[in-house]
């Protein structure tokens, strides 16, 4: 049976270059779930992009003196190319400045305006005398009325990560000057959460059997703490307009738009293949699954208002009127990932950066580290010690070496092929049932959004190869009796081609390579793209996943006796533990 699965990843603010907190926090674990389902046989579809709009970015572009656009046109390139490098497979990356997502946005606010789940009421809002002008969110900080944090945002605090209106801040003081803003009036048009209140509490309890409990818990309390209308206009001159006559130098918030991303990319996903209903199977088929791949951060607008937004408008661009947008499956938040035992800071710059990092080193042990310490259910800690040791201990030392030894032995004495086997004795048959049983545990933890555990239970399996292959003859026997040493390294080899797949999700890069030492002709992923999309008056690059040449298939080896072998070739290299410390010199360091 093949299953629709539609994977949303956080929209990244182009305002900055990624991190492996993102990596931790969203793109990987929705990668390898993605890869996952596409080796399954069921039809993924990955979307995600830029979020360009928003005080995030103009208040970066202010401090640079650039424009919003030239801002986010810049790292929205360094993005697409970071992302193909490391391996995230989406099917469209794109961004929430086309001309696709506006009118989208728009129509969503048309609707949920129509609908009667937008008002508008006078708001009291900060405003600079200094500068002449409302402050919104992002523009001003000052202490948590909930926690007590004293950097907390005009939006959001990001000790507790409660979402914060800005006129709760105790001590509020603008970014730009530090004076104390003046509260002034300002019309505003509200989302009507109250009216979803059962909708939504109906919605967490019809998902509360797999949401990770403190998704749940969060997204409960904070309906039981009471929801409230909240702001989904801004005074400020970047951002999606607002589609109605007297609000031209008001914008929607950046956030209420960037979730229905995850709706419009999917739909240009479907008009760039050239199929423009595409999208409708992942939207509005009942037993798709939806998931959304998030930080903790992000938890308010994933599990409340993005599905608000979907609840109010119902179904869009369609008359059937039993159709109903989707709402998200499952919300696998992951916690934070710090760096040497301190939180992440941009100002400090105590940030493992990917654009840098991946200069020095292939994307495969960053997967495989940043797998191994994923923040799943509790914040992790990003050591470059135990890179180092976990790179040479177990993907070099368990792994890697064991592909190589026996690719490396079969291809010098059988002439580059596969062994033909003699009998398989039991205890090569155990060997094979142990690993072949990784498709269904190994699964069933992917399916479950434990990729931690997953791997771990792969690398347990490529021990126990190790193990049997300390035990088994094949070394010491192949000059006296070669059969019994083909015997050996053909059950060898036919474990690791299927540890390959169980892998592969994790290791696509180093899997798709050793596949082609194997023999095979095909890859088992598709192919990661940047092309240029052109609409009616711009143009805009996107990531694309080509997977028309791709052949994977979860499912355990069936390698034929006498396969002509590709030349083996190490897959990781060791590092050296003198890096340890360079990298954490670099730690803290103002970028130059
Ligand atoms: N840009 C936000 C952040 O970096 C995440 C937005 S996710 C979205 O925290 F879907 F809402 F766009
Ligand atoms: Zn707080």
């Amino acid at each position: 049976m093949t299953d629709l699965i539609h994977i949303s990843v956080a929209w990244p603010y182009a305002n900055g270059d990624l991190h492996v907190g993102h990596l931790a926090g969203a793109y990987l674990p929705a990668d390898i779930f993605s890869r996952y389902h596409r080796l399954k046989g069921n039809r993924v579809l990955m979307v995600s992009g830029s979020d360009s709009h928003g005080t995030p970015i103009t208040v970066e572009a202010d401090a640079r003196g650039v424009s919003p656009r030239e801002l986010f046109e810049h790292y929205h390139e360094r993005f697409l190319e970071t992302q193909k490098a490391i391996g995230i497979s989406y099917d469209l990356f794109t961004h929430t400045d086309t001309q696709n997502h506006h009118r989208i946005a728009q129509d969503f606010f048309l609707r949920l305006y129509k609908e009667e789940y937008l008002y508008r009421e006078i708001q009291r809002q900060l405003y600079s005398e200094s500068e002449g002008r409302f402050l919104p969110d992002r523009y001003v900080e000052g202490t948590c009325p909930i926690c007590g944090y004293n950097e907390a945002r005009g939006d959001q605090c990001d000790n507790c990560g409660n979402l914060l209106d800005a006129l709760e801040l105790i001590e509020p003081r603008s970014r730009t000057d530090g004076s104390r803003p003046m509260v002034r009036e300002t019309e505003h048009f509200f989302l009507d959460l109250p009216a979803f209140t059962d909708r939504l509490l109906s919605y967490l309890e019809e998902h509360a059997d797999h949401w990770r409990p403190n998704v749940i818990n969060f997204a409960r309390n904070y309906i039981t703490g009471g929801l409230k209308g909240r702001p989904v206009t801004r005074d400020i001159e970047w951002g999606v307009p607002v589609p109605l006559e007297g609000w031209e130098d008001k914008r929607i918030y950046v956030w209420f738009e960037a979730v229905m991303g995850y709706f419009s990319a999917s739909v240009e996903w479907a008009h760039n293949i050239g199929q423009p209903e595409a999208w409708k199977e992942w939207w509005y088929n009942p037993e798709a699954r939806g998931y959304c791949f998030i930080g903790k951060d992000n938890i308010p607008f994933h599990t409340l208002i993005w599905q608000a937004e979907l609840l109010g408008v119902n179904r869009i661009y369609e008359q059937d009127e039993s159709a109903r947008l989707n709402l998200p499956y499952d919300v696998p938040a992951n916690e934070f990932m710090n760096i040497e035992g301190a939180q992440f800071s941009k100002s400090r710059n105590w940030a493992v950066w990917l654009p840098d990092i991946l200069e020095r080193y292939d994307p495969d042990p960053i997967r495989y580290y940043v797998t191994a310490v994923m923040p799943e259910t509790r914040d992790s800690d990003f050591s470059w010690e135990d890179f180092v040791r976990r790179n040479n201990d177990e993907l070099v030392g368990t792994w890697g070496n064991l592909a190589n030894r026996v690719l490396s032995f079969a291809y010098k004495h059988w002439d580059g092929h596969v062994p033909e086997p003699g009998e398989l004795r039991p205890v090569d048959q155990e060997l094979l049932d142990q690993v072949e049983g990784g498709f269904e545990t190994i699964g069933n933890l992917i399916e479950g959004v434990k990729l931690r555990a997953a791997l771990q239970e792969a690398m347990r399996l490529a021990r126990e190869v190790n193990g049997y292959l300390d035990r088994a003859p094949w070394f010491g026997v192949i000059k006296k009796d070669k059969t019994s040493a083909a015997t050996t390294v053909y059950t060898a080899l036919r474990s690791i081609d299927s540890l390959k797949v169980l892998l592969s999700p994790f290791l696509p890069f180093s899997a798709e390579r050793l596949n082609t030492m194997f023999g095979y002709d095909q890859p088992l992923f598709g192919e990661q793209k940047i092309v240029t999309i052109e609409e009616e008056q711009r143009t805009h690059a996107v990531l694309t996943y080509d997977a028309s040449r791709a052949n994977g298939r979860w499912a355990r080896s069936e390698l034929k006796p006498g396969q002509r072998l590709g030349k083996p070739d190490p897959l990781y290299k060791k590092l050296d533990d003198s890096i340890v410390e360079q990298e954490r010199g670099r730690l803290g360091r103002p970028i130059d």
